[in-house]
């Protein structure tokens, strides 16, 4: 039988095969709520097989959205849409479920998709100001976004906490921090968008330092037998950028405080990005992260690699 569909551990998730849905932001939500068109996507998503479904970049705060029409969990009616549409869908189906849990920062304020994309500036009534680690915006001509002070720092992570614990209430399985695809906890780790001269900016180890703020603090208030996960860009594909071997040194920061697993993407962060697509292009960089790490197989199943694949789980030691 194939590995994918083998049982697969992710912390205390046990799933039943190694089917994991990606997150895919619809734009269809309404004021941050969730709406029929979430039931549909998500309902039958919930019947494929998939041992894990997980729930769109889902944002923080109002202004931690990408578009208009993005779902968000900050306040009681966005939590009580989840909660409609968990209800429907665990009527159908015991696939578990995670949730992404984002801020857009500078990426933040645009049109949907397929009405182009762009920005809207915050004069314009479905727009607003964007925050990020620097006042440089993503693409050049765009309205800024506004670095963010120690007291906006604290209410970013402020937001990402009270998001767990509304997730934790709606009884979802998993929580993933979106530090991927040039959103804002990607903005702090990556020296392009990074420019601060405080403790936050310059050095790795300074730059790291917000997200590791922001996992460690959803992860004390996530419950302990729940997973907490990081998506993360590999690389920025620019020189100079955030690249592989930053993405290990925060994979096994990471990894000490109680991540159960790295999701590992790549680029988003900047629109001079040169990305070599064709078939697998990531898959280098997920393994390199999980020959650094070991946080996909407890120690205690180590044992049941057959005889003849003793690397199996690939980790390195
Ligand atoms: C419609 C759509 C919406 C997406 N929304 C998100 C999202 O909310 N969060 C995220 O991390 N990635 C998002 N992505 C990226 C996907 O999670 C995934 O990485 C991408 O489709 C590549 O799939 P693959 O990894 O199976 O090749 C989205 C992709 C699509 C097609």
């Amino acid at each position: 039988m194939s590995a994918l569909f083998t049982p697969l551990r992710v912390g205390a998730l046990e799933l039943a095969n190694r089917i994991v849905i990606a997150p895919m932001c619809q734009y269809s939500a309404v004021n941050g709520c969730m709406t029929d068109w979430h039931l549909i996507h998500l309902g039958h998503l919930a019947l494929s097989g998939a041992a894990l479904l997980t729930i769109e970049a889902t944002a923080v705060l109002p202004e931690a959205r990408i578009t208009y029409a993005d779902v968000g969990l900050w306040n009681e009616a966005t939590e009580a849409a989840i909660a409609r549409t968990l209800e429907s869908i665990r009527r159908w189906s015991d696939m578990r479920v995670a949730i992404q849990l984002a801020h857009a920062g500078r990426k933040a304020s645009t049109e949907v998709p397929w009405k182009g994309g762009v920005q809207i500036p915050p004069d314009h009534a479905k727009g607003w100001q964007t925050v990020a680690p620097s006042a440089i915006p993503f693409r050049d001509g765009e309205h800024p976004p506004v670095a963010l002070d120690r007291s906006g720092l604290i209410r970013v992570r402020a937001a990402f906490v009270a998001a767990a614990q509304r997730a934790a209430r709606l009884g979802i399985d998993a929580v993933q921090l979106h530090g991927a695809h040039g959103y804002l906890l990607h903005q702090f780790l990556s020296p392009l968008s990074n420019r601060r001269d405080d403790e936050y900016g310059g050095s790795l180890e300074n730059r790291i330092r917000f997200p590791l703020e922001v996992f460690d603090a959803v992860r004390a208030a996530f419950p302990a037998d729940r997973a907490v996960t990081m998506r993360v860009s590999g690389t920025d594909w620019v020189d100079g950028g955030w690249d592989i071997d930053q993405t290990i040194v925060f994979a096994q920061a990471l990894e000490t405080r109680g991540c159960a697993a790295i999701h590992v993407s790549s680029g988003g962060l900047t629109p001079s990005q040169q990305i070599p697509v064709g078939p697998s292009y990531q898959v280098p960089l997920a393994r390199a992260v999980k020959r650094a790490t070991r946080m996909k197989a407890p120690d205690q199943y180590l044992r049941s690699q057959p005889r003849q694949y003793p690397d199996l789980f690939d980790i390195g030691h």
